[in-house]
């Protein structure tokens, strides 16, 4: 269901892969929502070609390559988005992680730090630079908002997750620290939605990812929140209705974060 929530709204989409991607999923619920998007991916992401059916699918929106490690690749993407829409941009999504040493089955307690590295530039940093790059472009209008996601392991410790939850903590306070200035100086609301584990490419590659999701499952109210519901949430806080939230991390997870224990975890120790 749609109730153009974005229309005449203009935001640039980082991180669909393939259809699974939460990425894929907010773009075409913006989309239908009367937002007109630009969508982009690190380069060699886009040589899947996938994201040319989403493009297709969004009223045919412009594909831009960036790696979100590179100024000059995030600098090109704003200048074209703008030129694109004719005017400044009113949401950001960053749907963007990659955990090195997780990939590579390196433990937490021996990572390699040129690796850890990359992950936290890839998986945090990255939203300094994106904010940095709006910020010296003027590139977002006046209560404009951005989300990043991210998950309760910065929080509570999840051991699997490894490095992963390190690189959360700090894109949670990039976005709070950034939150910060940027409101003050143009009213713009940076927030992040911590998701329930959901199966894409990035979520499938922390280890026991399936014994995981029934746990997260017995454990949460409602049980997992979907991708879908995720986007839905995602084009909520990027319209209008939301102008005064900003600096938070809000919990997209069914009720997951705030349960102690359920009767259906209890019984499968027995
Ligand atoms: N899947 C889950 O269980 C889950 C739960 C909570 C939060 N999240 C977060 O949601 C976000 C999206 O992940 P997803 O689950 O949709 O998986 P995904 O694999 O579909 O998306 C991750 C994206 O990051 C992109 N990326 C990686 N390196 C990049 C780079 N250098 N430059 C630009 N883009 C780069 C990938 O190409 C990919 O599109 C991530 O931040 C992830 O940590 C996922």
């Amino acid at each position: 269901m749609a109730y153009n929530l974005l229309k005449g709204k203009k935001g640039i989409i980082f991180g669909a892969l393939d259809e699974k991607s939460i990425a894929w999923k907010t773009a075409q619920q913006c989309y239908n929502e009367g937002a007109q998007i630009v969508l982009t991916n690190a380069p060699v992401a886009l040589r899947m070609g996938e994201i040319n059916k989403l493009a297709e699918a969004c009223g045919n929106a412009p594909v831009i390559g960036a790696d979100v490690t590179n100024m000059d690749d995030l600098k090109a993407l704003f200048e074209k988005s703008m030129e694109h829409f004719g005017g400044k941009v009113d949401f950001v999504l960053h749907s963007v992680g990659m955990g090195l040493n997780v990939r590579k089955g390196k433990d937490y307690t021996d990572l390699n730090y040129d690796w850890n590295h990359k992950t936290f530039d890839i998986s945090s940093m990255s939203l300094h630079r994106v904010l940095k790059t709006a910020w010296d472009l003027d590139a977002l209008n006046e209560h404009a908002s951005v989300i990043a996601l991210t998950y309760i392991a910065a929080q509570r410790v999840f051991p699997d997750y490894s490095e992963m939850a390190d690189a959360k903590s700090l894109l949670e306070s990039i976005s709070r620290m950034f939150g910060y200035y940027y409101g003050v100086k143009r009213k713009v609301r940076i927030n992040t939605i911590s998701q329930s584990p959901t199966k894409t490419t990035a979520g499938s590659g922390v280890k026991g990812f399936e014994n995981f999701m029934s746990y997260a499952e017995k454990m949460s109210p409602l049980g997992n929140a979907p991708a879908e519901d995720c986007a839905n949430y995602i084009s909520v806080m990027f319209s209008d209705l939301t102008r005064y939230v900003t600096m938070q991390n809000l919990f997209h997870d069914g009720g997951f974060s705030f349960t102690g224990v359920t009767p259906e975890v209890l019984e499968s120790m027995g």
